[in-house]
């Protein structure tokens, strides 16, 4: 059997690590990297600090607009799943790669997974939205990491492909944690153990809207502790072309980390404040409060749980949010235990 994984963007390549190892031994296992994230920080340290195969193909299609991007992609997935015949295609998340590979795959009649099938915001003016629902509509076997997501493919008529296989995140931030759970802080800015917070921001919808983004920056340089922002590029090039100062207040700003320096940070840090999916997810797992800065979340469990707080229009009140008391310990365990890519690849080579 062989399986072809495609990957382009950063949270993808954090997915692809417990499966490429679950892999060996068991198929032949191909990797495609698009090339859309391409700085060393966003792409390359995640390859070696996980342990992660060096692509066998990299398209380096970078950057550009949704269909300047995805089209790129797509030409390109389809030359190489022809040159490669994989059995399977197996896409991840979300991403512009997501869709392209997913369309790629259905079109050259190769059997397509979708690892994280299911999810929703229901938010239509999310990228990431469209991506989802048409690559689980498109593909033949969804790989769903919660019941909720499972409930939504039954939602869509989509159950008969659907397995719930658990969340790879689980798998990857649990080995890390237990890996770094020595090491020393290793951020570019000085904060003391527990007295700092984490913040990341790049959605379009925060970063697109120079009001809006000022005052989500306004918000956190008010934080009664240093608030450490890793600046995604997206975030760094729009706020500078908007003339809106990042590192004000108690805002202290950072490259992106790698992902074992972000597991330590998120695991000694007082709280994290963010738009991203992943980061909401890792933040709940490590038992730090979250806020997040989005109308909507598809991790519904971490709110339920009293864990992850969403704050959509009044950034005066980010302080206050932020440093609210944490709730009470919960050993709830939406996102499985540590064993879905296990569970994944089983369920990919027994379809
Ligand atoms: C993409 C995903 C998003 C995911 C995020 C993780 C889509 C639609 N969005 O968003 O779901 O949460 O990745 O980071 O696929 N840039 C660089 N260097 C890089 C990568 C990006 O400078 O290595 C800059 C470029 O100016 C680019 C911008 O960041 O235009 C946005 O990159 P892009 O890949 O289009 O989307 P992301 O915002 O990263």
């Amino acid at each position: 059997m062989r399986v072809l994984s495609v990957v382009g963007a950063r949270p993808q390549f954090v997915k692809l690590a417990p499966i490429a190892r679950a892999m060996r031994g068991r198929a032949e296992h191909l990797i495609a990297h698009t090339g859309q994230h391409y700085d060393h920080n966003m792409s390359g340290a995640f390859f070696s600090d996980l342990g992660i195969p060096e692509p066998d193909v990299n398209l380096g299609i970078g950057s550009g607009k949704h269909g300047e991007q995805t089209g790129a992609m797509l030409a390109g997935l389809e030359k190489i799943i022809e040159d490669t015949a994989p059995d399977w295609v197996l896409v991840y998340g979300d991403t512009n790669s997501t869709v392209a590979a997913a369309l790629a795959a259905v079109k050259l009649h190769v059997r397509v997974a979708h690892l994280e099938a299911g999810l929703r915001s229901f938010n239509r003016r999310m990228p990431e939205e469209h991506n989802r629902v048409l690559t689980d509509h498109a593909a033949d076997l969804l790989l769903a990491p919660t019941q909720v997501a499972m409930d939504h493919l039954a939602t869509e008529g989509l159950a008969a492909r659907g397995v719930l296989v658990g969340d790879v995140m689980t798998d990857v931030l649990f080995e890390t944690r237990d890996k770094v759970a020595a090491a020393p802080l290793s951020l570019s800015v000085p904060v003391e153990d527990g007295e700092y917070y984490v913040a990341t921001i790049h959605r379009p919808d925060n970063t697109d809207d120079p009001e809006r983004l000022r005052a989500i920056v306004a918000g956190m340089a008010k934080v009664g502790k240093p608030v450490v922002l890793l600046a995604h590029p997206r975030l760094r090039h729009l706020a500078e072309k908007h003339g809106i100062t990042l590192d004000q207040g108690s805002v202290e700003l950072s490259e992106p980390v790698g992902y074992p320096d972000l597991v330590n940070a998120v695991q000694h840090s007082a709280g994290v404040l963010t738009d991203s999916g992943g980061l909401q997810k890792e933040a709940f797992l490590l038992r730090v409060p979250c806020t997040t800065i989005r109308p909507e979340t598809e991790w519904v469990e971490t709110v339920e749980l009293g864990w992850n707080v969403l704050v959509n229009t009044d950034f005066a009140a980010l302080p206050e949010i932020v440093e609210r008391t944490p709730p009470p310990p919960t050993d709830a365990a939406p996102y499985g235990t540590g064993t879905a890519a296990q569970a994944a690849v089983d369920a990919l080579l027994s379809a």
